[in-house]
């Protein structure tokens, strides 16, 4: 492992993510001899909107029976299992944080997914998979955390099948106007690397890939984080992401997320973008 990939591993990869969550499902009353995706909802959707913004993309980006997705940056398998288990999609998961991989396998074989989403423990910079190889190319709240973005976008198109689909939901930058640490995906600039969204929109096109959609979700973001904050002040969410990241901090994070959302300095986007037909 480089020095990056130690550091995204220590932000994210705390040790006995499992057990923690585990505990608290038990604690929770689920049977975890008999575990569902449902019980799970809480956990392990780790991007703005939750399950509602993975069953809005995977509408977007066409996901039907049999697709062959990838997911960049899968976490702990929530999108992936949803992708699977809602839409009868054939999930391939891909992370580099493997505390996070551990656990995604773990809960997907729980919920008897094994065989329609797997985990690769590796590098969104270096994908591990042959050419052309995906119908569909998903990310979710993944590309803050990747420096060298084009390459990503490269690899992205690279094992996408001609006429397959790109689909991204993910900050991006907005203005010059400074981010506050930490935030939740970085406890420092360190390991945060946003990009303008207008650059992320040249660049995607520079690789060969065609726009689709494009759509700005900062007001929804901002509604759906004073909503989470406010939750927390009974501690539920703030216990769960404390026992997803370690982190004792929760509502300082969000806290500086929404406030960049709110001076403008970030913005949430979902788009969905094509590789063209040869
Ligand atoms: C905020 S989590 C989002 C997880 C998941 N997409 C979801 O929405 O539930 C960001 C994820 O990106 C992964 N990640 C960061 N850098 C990566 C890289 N270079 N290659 C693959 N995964 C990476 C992290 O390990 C983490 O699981």
């Amino acid at each position: 492992m480089n020095n990056y990939e130690t550091s995204i591993n220590k932000h994210y990869g705390k040790a006995g993510l499992f057990e923690r969550i585990t505990g608290m499902l038990t604690d929770a009353g689920a049977d975890l001899d008999a575990l569902t995706c449902d019980d799970l909802t809480a956990y392990d959707e780790l991007h703005i909107g939750g399950r509602g913004e993975t069953r809005n993309m995977a509408k977007l980006a066409g996901i039907t029976e049999g697709k062959e997705v990838l997911d960049v940056g899968s976490g702990i398998g929530g999108p992936a299992r949803t992708l699977a288990g809602e839409f009868g999609a054939k999930v391939s998961g891909l992370d580099i944080t493997e505390e996070f991989c551990r656990t995604a396998s773990a809960f997907t074989e729980r919920v008897g997914l094994a065989d329609k989403a797997s985990f690769h423990c590796g590098s969104a910079l270096e994908m591990p998979f042959e050419d052309e190889s995906f119908d569909v190319v998903w990310t979710q709240f993944a590309a803050m955390n990747i420096p060298e973005r084009s390459k990503m976008y490269r690899e992205m198109f690279r094992v996408l099948r001609p006429g397959g689909t790109l689909a991204i939901h993910e900050i991006m930058g907005a203005s010059d106007t400074p981010l506050k640490f930490p935030v939740l995906w970085a406890g420092d600039e360190s390991i945060s690397f946003v990009r303008p969204a207008t650059w992320v929109r040249k660049e995607l096109a520079e690789v060969g890939f065609t726009e689709k959609f494009w759509n700005d979700m900062t007001d929804f973001s901002i509604r759906w984080f004073e909503k989470k904050v406010e939750v927390s002040g009974d501690g539920k969410v703030a216990s769960v992401s404390t026992a997803l990241s370690g982190e004792s901090n929760f509502s300082e994070r969000a806290g500086n997320v929404t406030q960049g959302l709110r001076d403008g300095a970030i913005t949430v986007i979902q788009t969905i973008w094509e590789k063209p037909t040869r």
